[in-house]
């Protein structure tokens, strides 16, 4: 009798990501299931992650899919993660999927583990990880700038709140969207003229100075935790890599009129770090940077100092940062490495040093919830999908339902003890 995880069918399209700009799909049809999955784009990528497509873009990418891949696909079972990613890997033949495109691996990677989760009839958590049972607590984007909304927003990319003590992942996701509303309250108090515009990732995107940023945020997060009870932690992510200029050597804050050298912006870092109490601080300094990681580290070991760019999702580079203490949490953008399974190394050696992990969506999104089971079945403690949009309530949506399907064995995630 044939596998019911046997891949019998397989099919690439252009669809278009929360931005509006085209992505590709995947559908892997096998004898008893269907998986589809569409990439999310990254606008502030890291330099060392994979080359998201070929010279030519989506359509090029789908041209070698049609051309190379689909038919090699059609046989294989879909239940053998590692040996179709190997594939991919085989059929690309450079180290950062120059050839074929990273987002076209990662959607082929993930439309298979789908494919192969619904033939055998288990949710992706757990045919990624038959003993997951934690849920990941939400970390939160309401404020932002950056790269991610036009000029005159913060300088910061986003200002975020978590949830430290939840009992259910309701009331975790539930925190989060309250401290979106009242911060929408209180950015109106503040700057009557503010329409409460947002930036792409649903995060209000005032003209405003961090400072006061970081005010209105900590205020929306206290008043939440006294109307909840439940305790709220606010973070940063800098982003610091779109803020540094290379040839001047400075990092240049446009929105706040201020440019630093490298060391006057650590300084300026652990000064927000401690003035706001926050718990987590996301690329602090440039990608190549790891000794001001490690610095700023060193100087508040009890933050978690989370490293994107600086490490990509790539499993070496982790264990760089690990090793050197640079970093104490990471960020898993399955679409920075490609793959599943080299997603899934990279959260081993993360979480084998220690580290953190935190599944995290990208700036441009796809309304599925994929993400979410990724999370929950690579055992990440925080999931970073954003509060408002729909691209990014699918994500923590479908927590919701995974904390459902685990009933008594579910347990939420708490940040204490590594
Ligand atoms: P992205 O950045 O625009 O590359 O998705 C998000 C982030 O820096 O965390
Ligand atoms: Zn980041």
């Amino acid at each position: 009798m044939s596998s019911p995880s046997k891949i019998i069918d397989a099919h690439a399209r252009i669809v278009f990501d929360s931005r509006g700009n085209e992505t590709i799909e995947i559908e892997i049809m096998t004898a008893k299931g269907l998986g589809v999955a569409a990439a999310p784009a990254g606008k502030s990528r890291g330099m060392k992650e994979v080359v998201p497509y070929p010279f030519g873009g989506v359509r090029e990418s789908i041209k070698i899919f049609e051309k190379d891949i689909r038919r090699r696909l059609i046989g294989l079972d879909a239940s053998e993660q590692e040996s179709i990613d190997l594939m991919l890997k085989e059929i690309d033949g450079t180290d950062r999927f120059e050839k074929i495109g990273g987002n076209l691996a990662y959607v082929i990677s993930l439309a298979t583990a789908l494919a192969a989760s619904a033939s055998l009839g288990k949710p992706l958590y757990e045919f990624l990880n038959p003993s997951a049972s934690t849920i990941p607590l939400p970390l939160g984007n309401v404020l932002g700038g950056g790269k991610h909304a036009g000029k005159g927003a913060p300088d910061i990319q986003e200002i975020l709140t978590v949830p430290l003590n939840p009992r259910t992942p309701f009331d975790a996701i539930m925190a989060n969207v309250l401290v979106h509303k009242e911060l929408g309250k209180i950015l109106q108090k503040k700057l009557p003229n503010f329409p409460l515009g947002k930036g792409d990732e649903g995060a209000y995107a005032p003209n405003i100075c961090i400072r006061n940023a970081l005010e209105s945020v900590v205020e929306a997060a206290d008043r939440v935790s006294e109307m909840t009870s439940i305790k709220l932690g606010v973070g940063i992510d800098v982003a610091a890599s779109s803020l540094w200029d290379e040839k001047i050597g400075c990092y240049i804050y446009e929105n706040e009129g201020k440019q630093m050298t490298r060391d006057e912006h650590i300084n300026y870092i652990l000064s927000l770090i401690r003035e706001f109490n926050l718990i987590y601080v996301e690329d602090p300094v440039e990608e190549h940077d790891f000794e001001g990681f490690k610095e700023i580290l060193k100087a508040v070991p009890d933050v978690l100092v989370c490293a994107d760019d600086l490490v990509v999702t790539n499993a070496k580079l982790i264990k760089k940062a690990g090793e050197i203490e640079a970093a104490n949490a990471v960020i898993i953008k399955p679409n920075q490495v490609g793959t599943l399974t080299d997603t899934w190394n990279a959260c081993k050696v993360a979480q084998g040093l220690g580290m953190i992990t935190v599944a995290s969506h990208r700036s441009g999104e796809t309304p599925e919830g994929h993400l979410a089971h990724i999370a929950v079945g690579f055992g990440c403690k925080l999931i970073k999908s954003g509060v408002v949009g729909g691209e990014r309530v699918a994500k923590v949506n479908e927590l919701l339902r995974i904390g459902e399907k685990l009933g008594s064995k579910l347990r939420m995630a708490t940040l204490g003890g590594g």
